[in-house]
């Protein structure tokens, strides 16, 4: 089929008459690139992602996890052991999902490059990261490889950055690469969204793009031949993140566990992290944004709250628990943001509400592929200091506060 009869198809009426009105180039620049896209496949994804996603409360119970500080010291050593073994073997690699847009932030470029004053200097988010690899890596006496992920919206200004920062000294060779995928931004109508270069709108398609582009460019080839059996995946905006904690790691050998995960108490009802918990007897975790109120308010008979334990963007999984992740397709949530776009006489519209809904897939939907994961809860103030938004809770101030009371502390 070809560009026009997909679009007649699926009902592209804007487009279509945009490439009325387009000049001959315009015109050239906006068919290139919808020739590139698999319209079936796209719109069996967005059709999918429309369906609502039903909670079936019966169906939840708590997931066991251990709590770090209140393991006894023979257990503590036990895990920490076998955790260092791993670490000492050049056996662990740490991805780094770096390619989100950090809208909220209000940051221009990839969101790892934002930079706060804390420790007494000023310091990007990658900066932060790779100076708590390079901890580990002296202890060890080893470099873990260091993943980053990009997207292709980002992807050269996240290299070219790199490059003009001389790696941060670390191992160039340690440092790989690989892109996410992007996908078509699409209104309530479902017209697909025109940028104002005349090329299709896309977006990141999720953080659960990081298991498929992993295998795609090559990433699960090279932990291969590197060696590596354990994989830590975390996020670019925790300015706590513990990348390799040996207790996790020697919980998830000892539990022998596929997927491991490090939590924190959520502090209150509402607060924007994802909730673990057992769903129809398989880990799950529940987004924030798609946790029915009733849950995230129940409360035990001791007043606490009784799903509690969030999800932190610190998980860790074994190679082959990557390789088969890698094949599966995962479900895609949608979310409603604000985009520009081409009306259908050329004009670019700025709306000032959500118009248009972005498909994205969740790492955390991996999870209930498997039969158990081992949950270790850490403390709060030493594992999790976010920056999502630019003023108020979990952003630059608050997290500077939480680096600053741990780094006293230590
Ligand atoms: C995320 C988690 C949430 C958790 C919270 C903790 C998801 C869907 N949600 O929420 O459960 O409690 O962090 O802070 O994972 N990213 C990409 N590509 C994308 C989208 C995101 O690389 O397409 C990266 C971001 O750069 C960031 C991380 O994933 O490092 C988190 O993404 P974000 O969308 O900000 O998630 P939150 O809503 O904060």
């Amino acid at each position: 089929m070809n560009t026009i009869e997909n679009l007649k198809k699926y009902n592209q009426t804007r487009i279509l008459k945009l490439l009325e009105n387009a000049s001959a180039q315009n015109a050239k620049t906006l068919l290139t690139d919808l020739k590139k896209l698999n319209f079936d496949e796209f719109f069996e994804t967005y059709n999918e992602s429309q369906k609502e996603i039903k909670i079936d409360e019966s169906k939840i119970k708590e997931l066991p996890y251990l709590v770090k500080r209140e393991l006894n010291p023979q257990m503590n050593k036990l895990f920490f052991d076998l955790g260092m073994e791993v670490l000492s073997s050049g056996e662990y690699a740490v991805v780094t999902m770096a390619g989100g847009q950090g809208t909220r932030l209000g940051h221009s470029g990839p969101k790892g490059t934002y930079s706060l004053d804390i420790g007494g200097s000023q310091k990007f988010l990658f900066e932060v990261l790779k100076e708590n690899l390079e901890e580990t890596n002296k202890k060890v006496g080893k470099t873990i490889p260091w993943y980053i992920m990009t997207s292709p919206e980002n992807n050269e200004l996240t290299q070219i950055f790199f490059e003009n920062h001389n790696y941060f000294n670390y191992p160039k060779e340690d440092i790989i690469f690989f892109k996410q995928n992007h996908l078509p931004l699409i209104d309530t109508e479902g017209q697909i969204l025109i940028d104002k270069d005349y090329h299709v709108k896309k977006a990141s398609d999720g953080s659960g793009s990081a298991y498929n582009s992993l295998k795609n460019d090559g990433c699960l080839e090279d932990m291969e031949k590197r060696g590596i059996k354990w994989i830590f995946i975390g996020g670019v905006d925790n300015i706590l993140l513990k990348q390799t904690d040996p207790v996790l790691l020697g919980m998830a050998i000892y539990k022998n566990s596929q997927i491991a995960s490090k939590t924190i108490l959520k502090s209150y009802p509402d607060e924007k992290v994802g909730l673990f918990c057992s769903y129809d007897k398989h880990p799950r975790v529940i987004e924030y944004s798609e946790m029915p109120r009733e849950i995230a308010y129940e409360l035990t008979n001791d007043n606490e709250l009784k799903y509690k334990e969030a999800h932190i963007m610190c998980n860790l999984y074994t190679l082959d628990a990557l390789k088969f992740l890698s094949e599966q397709k995962l479900p895609y949530h949608i979310a409603f943001k604000k985009n520009s776009y081409l009306d259908e006489s050329g004009k670019e519209i700025i709306p000032f509400k959500p118009n248009s809904y972005k498909l994205e897939s969740f790492i955390f939907d991996g999870f209930p592929y498997f039969d158990d994961i081992a949950l270790l809860r850490g403390d709060r103030e030493e594992n999790f200091a976010p920056i999502k938004n630019k003023e108020g809770k979990d952003s630059p101030a608050t997290a500077k506060v939480l680096y600053k009371n741990y780094h006293t502390k230590r």
